[in-house]
């Protein structure tokens, strides 16, 4: 098999960074949503990469859920367009896209089989009986699920019926999966599994794929990259650990992991920081933001930084969250005693200028 090297793309968020992917899995352009009056999607650019995951996470209600069926061919879009691989699917219905969708409920028939569920896109494209059972067979394998081939949804698990929804989208061969809230209904165990289980088979078959979730976790675990998605914008577009480390806005840096905010008597923790004023543009100015991850903050000698009392610790398991003056808050391996006063200095301070990332991040 030859393989042409995909094509360059590029597509700058919100907050002025440019991301380059190869192209040839999904290309999202200017796409856009009026519903109700008003502005639901307000022009979307994504790409995702041949093989990539990315994740589509945001607050309730920011349209992650629209773009997706936007995405899938469900909805129209008002403006915009979409390609898969090198074809535009922009007019095609949800049938002519090389794409599948697993919904949020799943959507199984109970009336059927998990066999005769899963074997149902490929009756109604009319797939030759002979190549379908042998796709289906191969799908509920992939999904661990051979053993319930003939059980009715009603007598699985959850998590089982989670993986009939994923086995039937992937019997489709899809050059593109997508994904809404495909663990919401699982509890915290069932979640981890069939997250993994999800990433694996999308690793091994090299699927184009985007999952919607609001679940932080979710997004930081299984993504090549994730869309962090707030009023019908993309944010910023970056891999989980650029994403965690230098939040481009200040609406990033507040959904993904934790900040507490220095004002008051803790701004005097930046001068003991490693921000120099070449970090921030310009310095710092009044009315910039500086936040702090609470693994940035550590507790020292009372000699060794500024004085802080203990307001409240809290067990987090194999550490502890201490809450200093402020409101700041630090993890600690041990904790110290509440009501105490202990020295604190921090190591690392993200700023915010208008909501945009301007310095102090590594
Ligand atoms: N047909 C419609 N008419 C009017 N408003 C709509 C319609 N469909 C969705 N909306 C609104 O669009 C907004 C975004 O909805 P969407 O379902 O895309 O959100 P979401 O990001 O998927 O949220 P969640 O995480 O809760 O699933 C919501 O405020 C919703 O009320
Ligand atoms: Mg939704």
């Amino acid at each position: 098999m030859t393989t042409t090297p995909p094509a360059t793309v590029m597509a700058t968020d919100r907050g002025g960074n440019t991301t380059t992917t190869r192209g040839q899995g999904l290309q999202i352009r200017g796409l856009r949503k009026t519903l109700g009056g008003r502005d639901i999607v307000a022009g979307i650019d994504l790409d995702v990469a041949k093989g990539e995951l990315v994740s589509l996470l945001g607050p309730s209600g920011c349209g992650k859920t629209t773009t997706l069926r936007m995405v899938a061919g469900f909805l129209d879009a008002d403006s915009g367009s979409i390609r898969m691989g090198e074809a535009d699917v922009t007019a095609l219905g949800p049938e002519r896209r090389p794409s599948a969708m697993v919904f949020q409920n799943y959507a199984l028939w109970p009336h059927m089989t998990v066999q005769q569920n899963v074997a149902f896109p490929l009756r109604t494209r009319r797939v030759d009986r002979t190549v379908a059972d042998q796709r289906v067979d191969a799908a509920l394998q992939l999904v661990n699920l051979t053993h319930h081939a003939r059980s009715k949804p009603t007598a699985i698990s959850g998590g089982e019926q989670q993986r009939v929804a994923l086995a039937r989208a992937i019997v489709q061969e899809p050059d593109v999966l997508l994904l809404d809230e495909p663990l919401s209904n699982l509890d915290a165990k069932l979640r981890v599994e069939v997250r993994d289980e999800i990433r694996r088979i999308q690793q091994r078959l090299g699927i184009t794929t985007v999952i919607v979730t609001h679940d932080q976790d979710e997004a930081l675990s299984v993504s090549d990259r994730i869309a962090v998605m707030h009023d019908g914008r993309i944010e910023q577009v970056a891999a989980p650990a650029t994403l965690y480390a230098s939040p481009a806005t200040r609406f990033v840096a507040s959904f993904i992991g934790s900040t507490s905010a220095l004002d008051g008597s803790a701004r005097g923790l930046i001068d003991d920081a490693l921000l120099t004023r070449s970090d921030v543009d310009g310095g710092l100015r009044d009315g910039d933001e500086v936040l702090v991850r609470p693994e940035s903050v550590h507790i020292v000698a009372p000699t060794e930084g500024r004085l802080m009392r203990v307001e409240r610790v809290l067990m987090r398991g194999h550490f502890s969250e201490v809450v200093l003056d402020d409101g700041l808050h630090a993890f600690v391996g041990r904790p110290p005693e509440v009501g105490s006063v202990v020295g604190v200095r921090v190591d690392r301070v993200l700023v915010y200028r208008d909501g945009l990332l301007v310095g102090g991040a590594s």
